[in-house]
This record gives C-alpha cells, sequence and structure tokens, in this order.
C-alpha cells in the first residue's frame, strides 16, 4: 500500500484543504472592508489587522456576537475585552466620563490615538457584561491601522475585539497566522500585511487614584507618565491564573507549545534540539551558538522596535519546527524593552 504521504496523496491533501484556508483571507479593498463591517452589523465575527496584532472583531453591543468571540478563542469569561474605536470622542458612548479628574486624564492621553493604547475607564451600561466580564469597567482603544479604522468606521458599531489567537498562545501578526489558528471557525479575515508594531497594545487603568500599568506595551510607560504628569504604577503582573482581572495578568500567556527558557548566560547548555533567538544579533558569536538546531536575531544590532515586531512571528516559526526547546535572549526592561520582557517572561513561565 502507498504511504500516505506520498508525494501525490500530500499534493492531493493540500489541494483539499487550500481553498477553505486561502477563501477566508480577504484583501483590504473597500468592497471587502464594506462586505466585513455589514458582517459585522449583523452579529457576524470579523478578524482584522491593527498596528499592534490581528484582533477578532465582533458589535461591542451584541452579548450573542460576544460570546461567540469567547467560544472560538476557548477564552474564559472572566476575561473582558477591549472595545475599539475610530474617534476618541466615542469614548462616551461606552465609558462613563462624569468623573473630571478621569476625564482630565483620558484628555492628556489622547496625543497617543489613534494608536498602540488601551485605556480602562469605568463603563456605562450600554456594555454588556460579556464584554467586561462584570467589572465594573471598559477597556478602550483607538487603533492607527488604516484597516481596523475603516472597518470600525464602516461598520457604525463599537468594536470588541481580543487578539485573534486560541486563548493562552501567541498573538497573530499576520493574516496568515490567524487562519492557521482558527481558519474553520472564523469565515472573514481582513489581509492588512504583517503588524507594524508586532506586541498587544499598553492597557492603563484610569480606575484609581494612581494611575496603573496592566500591560506594558510600545507607549511605555516614562511617555505616560510624562503625558500624565504623575507618578504612575507598573501591576505586579505575575498573578496566578483563576486570580486575575484579565490574561494580560496571567502568569502563563502567549506562551509557543514548545518550552521556551529566558536566556542565562551562567546556565549549562541545554541539550536536544534546541534553537535560539537573539534580541541583538551582534551579541552573539556564532560560532558559540553552532549547537543550536536554529539561530534567529530579531534584530542585527539591538534595535527593540524591531525585535518587538518580529519575536511573534519568529516564536511561531520555531514552534513549527518541533524543537526540544525555544531559549529566548533578554534585555533591559526599559522603554519598549519593558513589554518584550514582559511577553518573553509569561512565555517562559509554562513549568
Ligand atoms: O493590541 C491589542 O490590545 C489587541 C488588538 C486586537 O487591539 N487586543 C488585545 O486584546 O490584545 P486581548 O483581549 O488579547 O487583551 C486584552 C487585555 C487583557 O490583558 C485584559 O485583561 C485587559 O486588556 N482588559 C480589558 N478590559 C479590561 C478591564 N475592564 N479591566 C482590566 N483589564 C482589562
Ligand atoms: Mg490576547
Amino acid at each position: 500500500m502507498p504511504s500516505l504521504i506520498s508525494a501525490n496523496n500530500w499534493i492531493r491533501i493540500s489541494r483539499f484543504r487550500a481553498p477553505n484556508k486561502i477563501d477566508v483571507i480577504l484583501s483590504s479593498s473597500p468592497e471587502n472592508i464594506a462586505h466585513a463591517a455589514k458582517s459585522l452589523r449583523s452579529g457576524g465575527i470579523v478578524a482584522f489587522p491593527t498596528e499592534t496584532v490581528y484582533g477578532l472583531g465582533a458589535n461591542a453591543l451584541d452579548a450573542q456576537a460576544v460570546a461567540e468571540i469567547f467560544r472560538i478563542k476557548r477564552r474564559p469569561a472572566t476575561d473582558p475585552l477591549i472595545i475599539h474605536l475610530a474617534d476618541p470622542r466615542e469614548i462616551e458612548l461606552v465609558a462613563d466620563l462624569s468623573n473630571p479628574a478621569v476625564r482630565r486624564r483620558l484628555q492628556q492621553l489622547n496625543r497617543f490615538w489613534p494608536g498602540p493604547l488601551s485605556v480602562v475607564l469605568p463603563k456605562k451600561t450600554a456594555v454588556p457584561d460579556a464584554v467586561t466580564a462584570g467589572l465594573p469597567s471598559v477597556a478602550v482603544r483607538i487603533p492607527r491601522h488604516p484597516v481596523a479604522l475603516a472597518l470600525i468606521k464602516a461598520s457604525g458599531v463599537p468594536v470588541a475585539a481580543p487578539s485573534a489567537n486560541p486563548f493562552s498562545y501567541i498573538s497573530p501578526t499576520t493574516a496568515q497566522h490567524v487562519v492557521d489558528n482558527l481558519g474553520e471557525q472564523v469565515s472573514i479575515v481582513l489581509d492588512g500585511g504583517p503588524c507594524e508594531i508586532g506586541l498587544e497594545s499598553t492597557v492603563i487603568s484610569l480606575t484609581s487614584e494612581v494611575p496603573e500599568i496592566l500591560r506594558p506595551g510600545a507607549i511605555t510607560l516614562e511617555s505616560i507618565s510624562k503625558a500624565l504628569d504623575t507618578r504612575v504604577m507598573r501591576s505586579l503582573g505575575t498573578v496566578a491564573q483563576g486570580a486575575a482581572p484579565g490574561p494580560g495578568m496571567l502568569r502563563e500567556h502567549y506562551s509557543p507549545h514548545t518550552k521556551v527558557e529566558l536566556w542565562d548566560r551562567s546556565s549549562r547548555a541545554p541539550s536536544g534540539r534546541v534553537g535560539f533567538v537573539s534580541i541583538n544579533g551582534s551579541q552573539h558569536d556564532r560560532a558559540s551558538l553552532e549547537r543550536y538546531e536554529a539561530f534567529r536575531a530579531l534584530s542585527a544590532d539591538g534595535d527593540l522596535e524591531e525585535a518587538a515586531s518580529k519575536l511573534f512571528s519568529t516564536l511561531r516559526e520555531l514552534d513549527r519546527m518541533g524543537l526540544d526547546l525555544i531559549v529566548v535572549d533578554t534585555c533591559n526592561r526599559e522603554g519598549l524593552g519593558a513589554a518584550i520582557m514582559d511577553r518573553l517572561t509569561r512565555a517562559s513561565a509554562r513549568s
């Protein structure tokens, strides 16, 4: 009997699978954006590009559509979603801005929008509990990716969207990543090319006296503190699963299936098939890396923006190689380095 993976069979299998897998990715033409917007308005789910990562969107005011997002992602109902809007003036539709101090701070953060910043504010009752996991607050963000903005505008509804990955896996930074993970369950994936930033938005809460960064991102603590002209707290971060208000605060998140370890100059050389991800290629002597099955430099010279933009796609690539271990480099937790190290620490937290 011929082997199932003989060349002929393989071609037949991939031909059989191809139409399903590829048909869902739509170019971001005005017609396709209009089609996707119509789907959102009528309760459908649409995956779309943002400057951070790809999102899985639904009408935030439609509790049933929102429930579908949780089902597709296998996301616990205790993890709240971010509402995406096209204009900061729309925030008042979903958030309660009656507190003048909150309103003033929000005004001071306006300079970062449209962009990779999500702000947690007291919520309005119009927002279904499903979106906020029953919390009295709601996270809002105005993304700057032109396709995201065009889609939200054309839909005419606030768009609740988590990252378009199965719960606790690495966020997608291309349309193909979305299809690789959720292909059978999402009927529209708008393609906007690779995400420029590559890490999820900064999440800051304005619900208490001292503003608190719940998730570090491309808008840094330093720049937020400057804009607000006040001290900003860094969230304690690593909370064990079950005790956190959201996935950004779970210790084990953003993990590839392959075990990940942070590189430590002093530790023994790992055995088995190991991949190495360097943040600054120039800091690693190639000869000493020969024992690694794969070596990837996120940046040749330690440019953190470049490194952030390649991090998730590189982890996905190595995760497909069936390695025993992925070792990742570390960097200083300053500026964008805080966001990179946050994701790497969580990716390596699985025991
Ligand atoms: O860049 C991004 O933010 C992407 C794109 C698609 O916009 N979205 C994203 O969503 O990363 P998600 O669901 O994967 O992460 C949402 C984060 C979680 O860490 C969650 O805890 C936090 O936002 N969050 C949302 N609503 C919250 C709330 N009311 N209070 C505290 N944290 C909240
Ligand atoms: Mg996510």
